[in-house]
């Protein structure tokens, strides 16, 4: 709380991180995968299931990725929830289990035990009841420990700002994006660190199980619904998912140097989508992490409806506009608190969540729309949907009566330290 209140420097950051790393056991890795281990993390957001998609296609590309991931925090989600949706999969492991499931499937999403940064298990799991969660030393130390103790060589940050983001300015998220490259340098991590925006959901789906057939849509090259054309609204929104991982993924892979430009990062990461090998690989990550053979096979089957093998919510209820026009506004914040107060997310550290709550979104910013059209599907548990639910839903879409005429701003606004398009400087280089 003091830290809450009077902030930490640099120097009291980076020493915070450290004990915190020394809290528990710290990673190494054989001498073969030096350059090779890499990570990604994200500051929190709303419909972020980056990591579900990111961390399979990666390992495919040949670098190895020990994630050790967050669970939620008030209504932003939690890689950890999401993945634990799937019926048997476990987030909690021993380091000698960490490692052996790295060596097999090239990747683990974990979170942290009693045995690896167990400091940080015990400050994350009281920030948000506690109202600490807004806090640059408190946020780089809880990220940079864990990253630091999985002894990996390089990081890319996705540091959130915008609406639903901890920092509504981007001076802010600067800030913290510069503290954290400077922290987990000094860890010998080679990290860069992007501001991305965070004033809509990324993606359609909000919501741990809904978010995880959203992240199988994207591993899933053949769109079903509109075959490879991209013309439907969950291709529509699976691309706005896969521009942050390329963007994400693909400065990893010129870092570990396995490409050296990004355009050459994206189609070796597409590649891996339409082989059908980065799904393959999600299907023996989570079998690794505790799922039948069954359960994989139904989830990851492209013929097969993703649905089965994953909790449902009682309830699906359409809700409908009230006027015709453009969508101009889908506000991430309103949407993230809605799923959060139907039990996707926790009010106490002990609270059990419903894995199947959430929203799907039906509409996209731009969209022309009619009155009656239904633009967000409710999944709930509660018999109706709560008051204070439907009053945020309501707020949460804008639709006015002229186009959006600025559809297309890319996610991404800024890249820390500063790096060109086309290509990213390479380990060698730097
Ligand atoms: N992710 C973390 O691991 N810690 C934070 O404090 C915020 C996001």
């Amino acid at each position: 709380m003091a830290i809450r209140w009077k902030g930490l420097n640099r120097q009291e950051t980076a020493c915070l991180t450290e004990a915190m790393v020394k809290s528990g056991e710290v990673l190494t890795w054989p001498e073969s995968w030096k350059g090779k281990m890499v990570d990604k993390h994200s500051s929190g957001g709303v419909g972020d299931k980056i990591s579900l998609v990111l961390v399979p296609i990666l390992a495919c590309c040949g670098v190895k990725i020990p994630m050790v991931s967050g669970r939620g925090l008030g209504y932003t989600g939690g890689t950890l929830d999401k993945l634990e949706s799937i019926p048997g999969v476990k987030v909690s492991f021993d380091t000698k289990d960490l490692k052996e499931t790295v060596g097999k499937v090239g990747c683990c999403v974990v979170g942290p035990t009693d045995s690896f940064v167990p400091a940080d298990k015990l400050l994350y799991g009281i920030r948000d009841v506690t109202d600490t969660v807004k806090s640059n030393g408190l946020i780089a130390s809880s990220i940079v420990s864990k990253k630091a103790a999985e002894g990996v060589d390089f990081l890319i940050l996705d540091v959130k700002c915008g609406k639903a983001a901890l920092y509504k300015d981007q001076g802010e998220a600067e800030e913290l994006a510069r503290l954290m490259v400077d922290i987990s340098n000094g860890f010998n991590i080679d990290t860069t660190a992007l501001i991305t925006r965070m004033d809509h959901p990324i993606g359609l789906a909000i919501g741990n199980s809904l978010e995880i057939v959203e992240a199988l849509r994207c591993l899933r090259w053949n769109c079903p619904v509109c075959g490879d054309l991209n013309t439907c609204i969950q291709c529509r929104g699976c691309k706005d998912i896969k521009e942050l991982m390329y963007e994400l993924g693909g400065r990893l892979l010129c870092k570990a140097g396995v490409t050296k430009t990004m355009k050459e990062s994206r189609g070796m990461m597409e590649g891996t989508i339409r082989s059908g090998e980065a799904m393959e690989r999600f299907r023996k990550l989570i079998v690794a992490q505790g799922a039948t053979e069954d359960t994989a096979k139904r989830l990851c089957d492209p013929s097969t409806d993703f649905w089965m093998g994953l909790p449902k919510a009682k309830q699906i209820t359409d809700l409908q506009l009230q006027q015709e026009g453009y969508v101009h506004d889908i506000d991430a914040q309103k949407c993230g608190k809605a799923s959060w107060k139907l039990g996707a997310g926790r009010t106490k550290t002990d609270d059990i969540l419903q894995f199947g709550v959430g929203l799907e979104l039906q509409v996209c910013l731009g969209d022309k729309i009619r009155k009656g059209d239904v633009w967000v599907k409710v999944h709930h548990d509660s018999d109706t949907i709560p008051a204070e639910v439907l009053s945020l839903l309501e707020k949460a879409i804008v639709v006015k009566d002229q186009e959006l005429t600025t559809l297309h701003r890319s996610r991404v606004i800024k890249v820390i330290p500063p790096d060109s398009s086309n290509t990213c400087a390479t380990r060698s280089s730097l």
